[in-house]
């Protein structure tokens, strides 16, 4: 799917996020839920306000899932099987719910790496979240 420089390019941009999925992952799921109110119908548990806590330990989730990701570029289906499984059956989260959280996860990495975030990068970002919203969705049937 992606060549060995776009996966050294995509590592590259994840170094800087490292470390930081709690506040990345939060910002990520609120940007989501108010730009796009329609997926907050997912997550009525959390009330229809999530508060900075909620935010912060979901956003973590997801982004360590980001993470486990970059380190299994070339054996994502294996690696995120159980998590494909979970949306899939468990939470049946609609698959057009996918390019609104990429959407929102390439502002977040705009808005915080800004120069390091270069148009290059997000060519590659977009390929790599686009690859992993395929694996987490094919299970729909
Ligand atoms: C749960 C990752 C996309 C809705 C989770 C969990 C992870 C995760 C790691 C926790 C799993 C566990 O507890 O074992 C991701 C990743 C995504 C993605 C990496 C895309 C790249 C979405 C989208 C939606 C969604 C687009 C809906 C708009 C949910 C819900 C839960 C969940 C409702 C359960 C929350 C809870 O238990 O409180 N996701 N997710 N996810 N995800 Fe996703």
């Amino acid at each position: 799917m992606l060549s060995a420089q776009e996966r050294a390019q995509v590592a590259q941009v994840w170094d800087l996020i490292a470390g930081h999925e709690a506040p990345f992952g939060a910002e990520l799921l609120l940007r989501l839920f108010t730009v796009y109110p329609s997926t907050k119908t997912y997550f009525k548990h959390l009330g229809d306000r999530p508060d900075e806590v909620q935010l912060l330990s979901h956003g973590q989730r997801v982004l360590e899932a980001v993470g486990v990701a970059v380190r299994h570029m070339d054996n994502l289906r294996a690696a995120l099987s159980p998590l494909a499984d979970l949306h899939a059956h468990v939470l049946r989260v609609d698959p057009t719910n996918f390019p609104l959280l990429i959407q929102c996860f390439q502002v977040v990495l705009a808005s915080h790496l800004q120069g390091e975030f270069t148009v290059e990068m997000q060519v590659v970002w977009d390929k790599f979240l686009t690859g992993l919203a395929v694996v987490l969705t094919e299970k729909y049937h």
